[in-house]
């Protein structure tokens, strides 16, 4: 199955379920990439332009593609949950991101692993918490195995794990750590010809 199929059909089931009135961002980029980035979830500027990594943390995330010589177009970008987690603020009223809930990890669970079994890529990448757990199935910890490559969860053995890119925005101490993090991915896929 091609991935606009895949696509289509996911956009059918969300029809059909509790989050029919959302609207599905889903994953971009190459089709046959040797990488696939997966994030969490995408916020209010994702859900508007209908594209995953579009906002400070996308322009992260580019900066640090950028750094290893990787252009968005050379990879495939997506998210472990393909609608916007919101909330409204008690104060304005206003629609805010959130954390998505475990019950929205579940729900597309099992097509975040159809989607990357149809991309099929060399290396899934992980961003943070949210996505190292729902694609290896495993309780990690972003803070233990991060820069590492994960094995054994759910059947993958090339899940590498990243800290999320907006950690960053907030930590920035974690600069140094994520770029020594890409270096080991980008000494791992030297390792393996695949750079
Ligand atoms: N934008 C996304 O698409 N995903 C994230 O995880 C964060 C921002």
């Amino acid at each position: 199955m091609k991935i606009d199929e895949f696509n289509m059909e996911l956009a059918s089931i969300m029809l059909e379920s509790e989050y029919a009135h959302k609207r599905p961002v889903f994953g971009q980029g190459k089709p046959n990439a040797k990488i696939a980035l997966v994030g969490e979830a995408p916020g209010g500027e994702e859900e508007r332009e209908g594209r995953p990594f579009v906002g400070k943390a996308g322009n992260n995330l580019t900066e640090f593609l950028t750094s290893i010589n990787l252009t968005r177009d050379e990879v495939y970008i997506t998210n472990a949950v393909k609608l916007r987690p919101s909330k409204l603020s008690p104060k304005t009223g206003r629609e805010l991101n959130r954390t998505p809930v475990a019950d929205e990890i579940k729900f597309f669970a099992p097509y975040l692993h159809r989607e990357l079994e149809i991309i099929a890529p060399k290396y899934i990448v992980t961003l943070g918490n949210v996505p190292l757990r729902a694609v290896s199935g495993l309780d990690l910890k972003i803070g233990d195995c991060h820069g590492t490559l994960i094995k054994g969860g759910n059947g993958y053995d090339n899940l590498f794990a990243l800290y999320h890119p907006a950690a960053i925005i907030y930590n920035q101490a974690l600069k140094d750590v994520y770029a020594e993090d890409l270096e080991k991915l980008c000494e791992l896929m030297r390792s393996k010809n695949d750079k």
